[in-house]
């Protein structure tokens, strides 16, 4: 009786394990989704004209994108290596495998942010330091995000 108890509570208790695994990868999945609705939804159309300039938008885009930076260190976490993410993309095991990589492009990624932070206040500011925090998405995707077959 006492075994049927503790296999019962083993059961459970890597039942908690997946259920807090599948937490994990939808709170980063929505954050990244967050992250791309900012990046493609608000300042990319901006910086091309197809909106008009609106610093509230990029104010918010930027809190956004700050918000994802200070996130990033615990979105992955090493239990979620072998979780696959439904939908479009996964992680690499490279995020773990090269854990130093990964926090040097979460790091760029932050830089980048918190300088154009300081810097956009207009639509020619906007067009100065899109780039970078386009090249800091791409840089870490390139190496650390793989698609979905
Ligand atoms: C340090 C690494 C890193 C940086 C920087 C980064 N990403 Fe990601 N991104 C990932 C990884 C890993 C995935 C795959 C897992 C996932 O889908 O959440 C991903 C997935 C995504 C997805 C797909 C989400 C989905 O599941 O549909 C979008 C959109 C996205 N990123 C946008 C961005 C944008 C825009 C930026 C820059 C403003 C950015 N990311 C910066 C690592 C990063």
């Amino acid at each position: 009786m006492k075994r049927v108890v503790v296999v019962a509570g083993a059961l459970l208790l890597s039942m908690g394990v997946v259920v807090a695994q599948q937490d994990v990868v939808k709170s980063t999945q929505m954050q990244m989704k967050a992250t791309g609705k900012a990046l493609g939804g608000t300042l990319a159309p901006m910086m091309k004209g197809e909106k008009p300039y609106d610093q509230a938008a990029v104010n918010e885009a930027l809190k956004t994108l700050e918000d994802t930076a200070k996130k990033m260190p615990m979105m992955f976490p090493a239990s979620i290596k072998t979780v696959k993410f439904e939908g479009d993309f996964n992680t690499s095991p490279k995020i773990w495998d090269d854990a130093a990589g990964f926090k040097a492009k979460t790091d760029e990624f932050a830089k980048a942010v918190s300088d154009a932070k300081a810097k956009i206040k207009d639509l020619d500011s906007l067009k100065a330091n899109f780039p970078a925090i386009g090249k800091s998405c791409s840089g870490c995707h390139e190496t650390y995000r793989v698609k979905n077959s």
